[in-house]
């Protein structure tokens, strides 16, 4: 079986083609992604005009690309899959549209995709891990526990009551003079700068209620910032690593819990794991701690590939393929579909008090 998958619901044109074979051992044979970070960087964050723009001026050409890398044509592809929602609504209707125009053209069945799922399934791809398992998704548009469960069985157990984690770092980065994406660079300065400078706020650390919060760690640090301006590059460096700090606190506190809400809920899991995906998964300090709190509860700690992690489309292309497996894949329903810029993995939990726009990117 040959999936082609599409992703445009942010700032990555994307299309990749991923295969099965009768063992049930997957290969991505072709994964291409055009980021459009340059088109963005000079206004600081993701335009979605301009990223609507850029996704139809790439896209053609990224499916094409993807198609030929993989040695497959179209006739030999057996379903098409494309990101519908949650994201920016224009790169949606761009990449959804076009997906629908190349199943009808060619007739194949389509697949509309949640691009949350796409994330929480890639665990499967990289690393065959078996149902159920913890994921932490952190990125620039989400911060999320979700229990999968099963391929479209998925329990949000915490999410954020304001920011994504990403958004925080590019926001600090932001605040300090430093470029757009934040994440990397933030890293990169804190490894020059002294973590224990400042005390910022651990937010939520301790609470009974499971949620993240960084609006009020990214005041502190403005605060901070503001009282000893102008900012020598040490100054820069050491709010840098007090904040990477704050967050590894916080994020480790936040995990812990749901690690004992697992033991718990699936008590004859032999073998748990935390998977961790998004881009924010690249820091080496959040990787640290996590895999600390893993190591002290019994989880495997499994990190795929960063190429995996961050926006890409084999991970839509592989929830195609999970989902045709499973007998969930609706053609009628795909070629309806309206593209879908909120869409939350679990329709059961209700949102949470606070939860605002989370930023551009899911
Ligand atoms: O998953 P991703 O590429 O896109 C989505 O948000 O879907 O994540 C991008 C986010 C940005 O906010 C970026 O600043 C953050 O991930 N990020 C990092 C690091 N690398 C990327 N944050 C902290 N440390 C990093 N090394
Ligand atoms: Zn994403």
């Amino acid at each position: 079986m040959r999936v082609l998958g599409i992703e445009t619901s942010c700032d990555e044109t994307a299309a990749s083609v991923v295969a099965l074979d009768a063992a049930g051992t997957p290969e991505i044979l072709s994964n291409v992604v055009l980021s459009q970070i340059a088109d963005h960087a000079v206004f600081g964050g993701v335009v979605p005009e301009i990223a609507a723009r850029a996704h139809v001026e790439a896209l053609d050409g990224i499916v094409e690309a993807a198609l030929a890398d993989s040695g497959a044509d179209l006739a030999e592809i057996d379903a098409i899959a494309a990101t519908a929602g949650p994201g920016l609504v224009g790169g949606l209707i761009v990449g959804l549209m076009t997906a629908k125009a190349i199943a009808a053209a060619a007739e194949k069945p389509l697949m509309a995709i949640n691009h949350l799922e796409g994330h929480a399934l890639t665990a499967r791809l990289t690393d065959g891990i078996a149902f159920p398992y913890l994921l932490l998704l952190v990125s620039g548009g989400h911060t999320q526990i979700v229990a999968v469960r099963g391929v479209g069985d998925y329990q949000r157990w915490a999410t954020t009551i304001d920011d994504a984690l990403g958004e925080a770092f590019d926001k600090t980065a932001k605040m300090l003079g430093l470029a757009y994406p934040g994440g990397p660079n933030v890293e990169q300065t804190a490894l020059h700068g002294d973590a224990s400078r400042f005390s910022f706020p651990r937010p939520m650390k301790g609470a009974a209620q499971p949620d993240f919060s960084f609006s009020g760690l990214k005041t502190a640090v403005r605060q901070a910032a503001t009282a000893i301006a102008p900012l020598s590059d040490q100054d820069v460096a050491d709010i840098c690593a007090s904040f990477q700090a704050a967050v590894a606190d916080a994020l480790a506190d936040r995990v812990a819990r749901a690690l004992d809400r697992f033991k718990a809920e699936f008590p004859d899991k032999a073998d748990p794991a935390l998977v961790v995906a998004g881009g924010v998964a690249a820091n080496r300090t959040l990787k640290a701690a996590l895999q600390a709190q893993c190591a002290a509860a019994g989880f495997a700690f499994v990190s795929p590939p960063l190429k995996l992690c961050t926006d890409n489309a084999a991970m839509i292309a592989w929830a195609g393929i999970e989902r045709l497996r499973a007998g969930l894949a609706d053609n009628e329903d795909a070629f309806s579909f309206v593209p879908r810029s909120r869409w939350p993995l679990d329709s059961v939990s209700t949102p949470v008090i606070g939860s605002g726009r989370r930023g551009a990117k899911a």
